[in-house]
């Protein structure tokens, strides 16, 4: 009996669960807030906690992605997944609209079109699961049980005929289905296989927050999202993959490798049915005036989007005469790109202006005469650091030409040299002194950097306490900007700490406040000192330690005491930390001003505790030998899964080992393990222990 009422509560959660990725992912209109999407999870993880054997690998509890893997398996396409031709302006696109109707004769000719996103295209693979894996025994706990299907690889473009078997990183991808109901086949018509292909896309928003973490984290940047999509799609660690938030837009859908039948309008009508992400910007169009048309609007959009474009893509919208046109070599006749040419525009370099970062870092921009740039003003661009001044040969009054794409900075990409652009005649000196409080800046050996290294610089100051209210650390709503600077000037604040002792009186005193707005914010302070350790350690601010690493050292540690006290030794324990981090970390608690203003932060109500990793031991105290080739796992993977488990492996049998864990072709080592009655066990008896049942020798 609680077996059943186990297995219901459990497949009620996943479908309300799945309801709601559907609506946030998909249709982009949740209905509930994350906290409470978060307790609906947490709530479907003890719940699987209690019951391993319920754990389905569709479950919403296993977008987490999981440990790296060696590498990825390569796969042969159903289909080559083709390159499109590109046009660039409305001739080339007449021309090929006077090609299709030659050659379509007097089948109907009307184009789809839909944007062309910058991402990276993968196929996506769908059927009933091979025995379903776990769960099975379960009354219909699998999303494929009662006739769906679940999706079984995803595989990137590669070199168009073999891709890349990223699977488990597709499979954190929230707009990825990872199961589809036999309900929906039905609705779209479609038997239990079938093949979905689209792009795979990073948001804006996810593409400027991954750098901002990895230039904390003493990373290069990313260039652009397409790369970073890219980079992050072929990650070994899936963990990684699943908090970059990448999105997936579906756009063709293949049954028994050919082109869904019904025609690309049907293509994309039938994959919101199933439940994919459509992107809704598409149009059908019957001439190269409304193909135009749609283009402009595209343009003008882009800016706003949320996620970049590079141009629009129109595709022959009936299937028979998408047949009839065929495919060149690398590309079918029955579409093509137009490609948005760079955007980029000319202006003069009016000045050039220094911002000191809460590291102290001083950061050069470009002040320019405001220019209109893909639907949006420019007057700002980033010009990196002082080598980059030097090595562009900037003067200020310059014309320089300025790119932009999509939400990215505008950047200066070129100085104008020609006769046409009078060149500036001010030469740019590179600040000595930090323009906010005015002492000496230094530049440390093998650094691009200079920085500001007094530590009561006012801009560090306030640069710290942006960074700490920002999302995402603190997350206090409302203390922005304009709030900071009055809070400085007014001198309530000199330290992060201080926000916690501030008066509603106080409040009211500044401009645009009332007590209403105080109340507020005061609540917003007020709820933020139950943000947790990890949250606090990435509020201090110590360089090198983004996100991820904040959250390591907050599960390893458990409390701050024991991150303060910690030596390299311990630290570097944690995964991603290197002496360089470590060092860093050590640096900045040996810093009495810091050890303070934690000790304020705790006497405040501060809370700097977080949930300790467990470790697991399972197999503490056993010596595993592997030998032959197991079934299912690389013996690599078999290693790491018995040390994540506190296990040893050896290369060689001896009395100390506890177990042989024999694949087939098993040689000599099995032999010895006989000899010296050591017990054997295969792959299932391994994962069995790890599981934590007994083994079957
Ligand atoms: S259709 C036969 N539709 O653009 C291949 N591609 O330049 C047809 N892309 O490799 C692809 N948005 O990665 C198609 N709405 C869209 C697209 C799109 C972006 C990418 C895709 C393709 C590349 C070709």
């Amino acid at each position: 009996m609680a077996e059943t009422s186990s297995a219901k509560k459990i497949e009620k959660l996943r479908n309300e669960l799945r309801r709601h990725e559907h609506f946030y992912y998909v249709l982009d209109a949740p209905e509930i807030g994350d906290a409470e999407y978060d307790a609906l999870i947490n709530e479907l993880k003890k719940l699987e906690a209690a019951r391993p054997d319920l754990v389905t690998p569709d479950s919403p509890t296993q977008r987490v992605g999981g440990k790296p893997a060696e590498g990825f398996r390569k796969a042969q396409h159903s289909r080559p997944m083709l390159s499109l031709d590109n046009a660039y302006n409305a001739e080339e696109l007449a021309d090929w609209d006077r090609r299709v109707h030659e050659l379509a004769g007097k089948l109907p000719v009307e184009y789809t079109a839909e944007l062309k996103l910058d991402g990276l295209s993968v196929a996506l693979s769908y059927e009933v699961a091979p025995n379903g894996g776990a769960g099975t025994g379960g009354s219909g706990t699998s999303g494929s049980g009662t006739g769906g299907v679940r999706l079984v690889m995803g595989l990137t473009r590669g070199d168009g005929q073999t891709g890349e078997d990223v699977t488990s990183n597709i499979r954190t991808i929230r707009s990825v289905p990872l199961s589809i109901l036999a309900d929906r086949l039905k609705k779209a018509k479609l038997p239990q296989k079938f093949e979905v292909r689209g792009e795979v896309v990073m948001p804006a928003a996810a593409f400027l927050r991954m750098n901002e973490e990895r230039e904390q984290e003493g990373l290069p940047a990313f260039v652009n999202p397409r790369n970073s999509a890219a980079g992050t799609l072929r990650t070994l660690d899936s963990s990684i993959v699943a908090r970059r938030r990448l999105v997936f837009f579906a756009y063709f859908l293949l049954v028994d490798g050919e082109y869904f039948a019904a025609g690309q309008t049907a293509t994309l009508d039938a994959l919101t049915k199933l439940g994919f992400r459509v992107n809704p910007h598409r149009q059908l169009v019957g001439s190269v005036k409304e193909m135009m048309k749609f283009i402009g609007d595209a343009e003008s959009k882009r800016a706003t989007l949320g996620y970049e474009i590079d141009g629009v893509v129109l595709k022959v919208d009936a299937h028979a005469t998408q047949q009839r046109l065929g495919y060149t070599g690398r590309a079918p006749r029955w579409a093509i790109a137009y490609k948005f040419t760079a955007q980029a525009a000319i202006t003069k370099l009016e000045d050039i202006m220094i911002t000191v970062g809460r590291t102290g870092k001083l950061t050069p921009t470009a002040v320019l005469t405001p220019v209109f740039i893909g639907g949006v003003t420019v007057s700002r661009a980033t010009l990196h650091n002082a080598d980059f001044i030097e090595r562009m040969g900037l003067m200020i009054g310059d014309r320089v030409k300025v790119e932009r794409g999509g939400d990215v900075i505008p950047k200066v990409a070129e100085v104008m040299h020609d006769a046409e652009h009078p060149r500036g005649t001010r030469k740019f000196k590179f600040p000595t002194k930090c323009p906010e409080c005015g002492n000496a800046v230094v530049r440390e050996e093998g650094e691009a950097d200079w920085r500001c290294v007094n530590t009561d610089c006012p801009a560090k100051l306030r640069e710290s306490l942006l960074h700490f209210a920002s999302r995402g650390v603190m997350n206090i709503e409302g203390l922005g900007d304009a709030v900071v600077q009055q809070l400085l000037d007014q001198g309530l604040v000199r330290s992060v700490a201080d926000l916690y002792s501030l008066t509603e009186e106080q409040l009211v005193g500044l401009e645009r406040f009332a007590e209403k707005s105080a109340r507020a914010l005061l609540k917003e302070i007020e709820g933020s000192k139950r943000a947790g350790l990890a949250r606090v350690v990435m509020g201090l601010g110590i360089r090198f330690v983004g996100e991820r690493t904040a959250e390591l050292l907050a599960e390893e540690f458990g409390n701050i005491k024991d991150l303060m006290s910690a030596d390299a030794e311990q630290l570097e324990r944690v995964e991603e930390v290197g002496p360089r981090i470590s060092q860093s970390i050590a640096e900045f608690f040996a810093d009495k001003a810091n050890c303070d203003l934690v000790k304020r932060l705790a006497d405040a109500g501060v809370n700097m505790t977080a949930e300790k990793k467990q470790r697991s031991t399972q197999l503490a105290g056993l010596t595993f030998v592997l030998t032959g080739t197991l079934p299912k796992m690389s013996r690599e993977e078999a290693k790491e899964k018995i040390e994540a488990e506190g296990g040893k492996t050896a290369g060689s049998v001896s009395n100390k080992t506890s177990y042989v864990v024999a694949g087939e072709e098993a040689g000599s080592k099995l032999d010895k393990a006989r000899e010296l009655k050591i017990p054997v066990i295969d792959e299932d008896g391994l994962l069995g222990l790890l599981a934590g049942h007994g083994a079957r020798g």
